[in-house]
Formats: C-alpha cells, structure tokens, sequence
C-alpha cells in the first residue's frame, strides 16, 4: 500500500494495561510507518475513556507511563509523533460539551462499538451517561488537532464516521471551522487471544504483552489453548484454533503461516509450541531491550512536552471554534 506523506494523522489509546502483540500488528507498527514516511502524528492517551465503564482509576498514570515505554520501544519517535493526555487538554472537555449538541440520539444509538460495550458489561442501567455518550470524546480529539486522517481498526471506525458527521454538521450550523479527516482502515486481521476464542485484548487477559519476559511468554504459550487434532494444519475455517497460533506465529517470524505448518506437519503441538515461544522472545527480544533503556523520567519528559504541544494547537482550534460560534463576545471581552 502506497502511504500518503507530508499529512497530519492522530490516533489513540485507551491506558487500561500494557500493550500486546496484536496492537503491535493492527496499529502500532502503521504508525511508525506513516512517521517515518513524513507524516506527523498525534496519539492520544484517552484516560477519560478509562472512567467509562471503572471508577477505580489508581494503576492509570502507571499505565500511561508503560503504554509510552510500549511506543518508544516499538519505534515511535516523539520528534516525530506528539504523545498527549486526553484529561490535560482543558479544550478537550470543552469541546465534547459543544460536540454533544451536534449529535442526535439516534446516532449514539445505533453506533455499533457503543452496543457491543454495553452488551458486555450486562445490565443496561449500569451503563453510566458517559460511556453511552462516550464517542463524542474521540470526535473531539479528533477535530481539536485537525488531522488529514486518522488511522484505526474496525471497530473504531465507527468514532471517525461519528467525528465526520460532527465536523459536517458544526461547520454548516456554524461556518467552516473544521477539517473533515479521512478514515484509514487497519486492515490486518485481529488477533485471536490464546483463549482461541476471542480478540486479543488487554482487558481479557489472553495476550502475549510486548512486555512479557521469556518466561512468561512460555507459560502463556504452554497453557493456551489447543484443539484435540495432532497435525499442524493451516486451514481458518476448520482448524481456527492451531490456524490462529500459526498466525500468531506469522507475525513473529514474517513467515507465512501455510509454510510454517508445512515444516512442522505432524511433528505434533508440542513441539511446535516450543517453536513458538522461541520465536515469539526472538521477535520481542529487541523491542525488551529498547523499552529497558528508557527511564520513567523520559517518559515523564516526553509526555508533558507532548500534551503542551498539543495544547498549543487545541488553542487556536478552540479560538476559531468560540467566534465561529460568536461565543468570543466582543462587546463584552473586546
Ligand atoms: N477509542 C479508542 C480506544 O478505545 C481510543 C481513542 C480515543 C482514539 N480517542 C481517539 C482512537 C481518537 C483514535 C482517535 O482504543
């Protein structure tokens, strides 16, 4: 895929734990491509997002504090790509107050990502206002910076349609203040958690974490699931549970999976699961090595730098945004 260059794109993430494999394949690795081939990034640390659904908010500064070690590791270069805390741009707030009466309740309702959230946590009415409402919040990290394109998996993509229809709809009530940013589709395909049934994900506690030390890649590795056949075979559609390691073991290696199974064939799982771990510590081995290097004080450095920075744009958005608005009140500020 040809990767657009000179242009502004934001993404973000949700400081709920470390980061794993699959973020790694689905979104970590096209970031620090598109900041390499001249594009200038913004990722957001949506820490408001965290209080949506838990109010026990004790392990998130040290989540943000890991998430970054995550990016510096991978290769994001913060001269490259500005890193910022959603809670510490006050424009943000403001902004998801204006954005929220230029979105129908319709439109929350049938916003797919807000469904499949809600049905997973249960009981309707224990869904809190903001988590229902919740996607006004990326719409407005969205628009505040102004990006050409923000790149995402499926099911974030939902939030980009949303700030789409925001900008559209503010700048026809209010004037053209708003850039309307192109969706970037993550195409790879999710990552099946080791619990062979479920997405990986951070909150599920089935994935191998870009942190984990060797040892306990090879517990995770030694306890996941497998199915009852003996042959290594890559078929997805009747043998999905050894074909997702052989996945997983694809991105480890960049070999592809059918020549991985070919080499092992019947040599059994165990084997192959031994492969496995060694392969996966291979590939994570130098991204540990990165992420040792890099103190808590240069996170903390990187960080404040990078939310200032962000500040600094969400000011002139906001000002823009206020006497389009005609919220600037001259007769009374001058
Ligand atoms: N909603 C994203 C998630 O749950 C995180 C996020 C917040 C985001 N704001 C964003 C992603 C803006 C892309 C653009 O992971």
């Amino acid at each position: 895929m040809q990767l657009p260059t000179g242009k502004r794109f934001l993404t973000g993430d949700r400081p709920t734990g470390p980061l794993h494999i699959g973020h790694f394949v689905g979104s970590l690795q096209n970031r620090v491509a598109l900041q390499n081939a001249g594009n200038e990034g913004f990722i957001v640390i949506a820490d408001y997002q965290v209080i949506t659904d838990r109010l026990d908010t004790e392990a998130v500064e040290k989540n943000i504090i890991d998430i970054v070690k995550d990016y510096l590791a991978v290769g994001i270069d913060p001269a490259k790509s500005t890193i910022f805390i959603q809670s510490h741009i006050q424009e943000l707030a403001e902004l998801t107050t204006i954005f929220s009466m230029l979105v129908t309740l319709p439109q929350i309702e049938r916003n797919p990502t807000v469904k499949e959230e809600i049905h997973a946590m249960g009981l309707k009415n224990k869904v809190s206002l903001g988590m229902l409402s919740y996607p006004v919040s990326p719409a407005a990290d969205i628009l505040l910076l102004q990006p050409d394109f923000v790149p995402v998996g499926v099911d974030q993509a939902p939030h980009v349609e949303l700030a789409r229809e925001i900008a559209g709809r503010f700048n026809r009530a209010f004037g053209e203040v708003y850039h309307i940013p192109e969706l970037m589709l993550s195409h790879y395909p999710r990552l099946v958690g080791l619990d062979g049934d479920q997405k990986m994900s951070k909150s599920r506690g089935n994935a191998i974490n870009l942190s984990d030390p060797p040892e306990v890649v090879e517990l995770k590795i030694k306890k996941a699931v497998t199915d009852s056949y003996t042959t290594v075979v890559y078929d997805p559609k009747k043998r999905p549970i050894i074909s997702n390691m052989l996945t997983l073991f694809s991105v480890v290696t960049g070999q592809p999976p059918e020549v991985i199974a070919q080499q092992f064939g019947s040599k059994g799982y165990r084997e192959f699961k031994e492969e496995l771990i060694v392969a996966i510590n291979a590939f994570l081995q130098p991204i540990q090595k990165r992420r040792s290097e890099v103190s808590d004080d240069e996170v903390a450095r990187i960080v404040r730098n990078g939310t200032a920075r962000a500040r600094g744009i969400a000011a002139e958005t906001m000002k823009e945004t206020r006497a389009a608005m005609k919220f600037h009140y001259p007769k009374i500020y001058g």
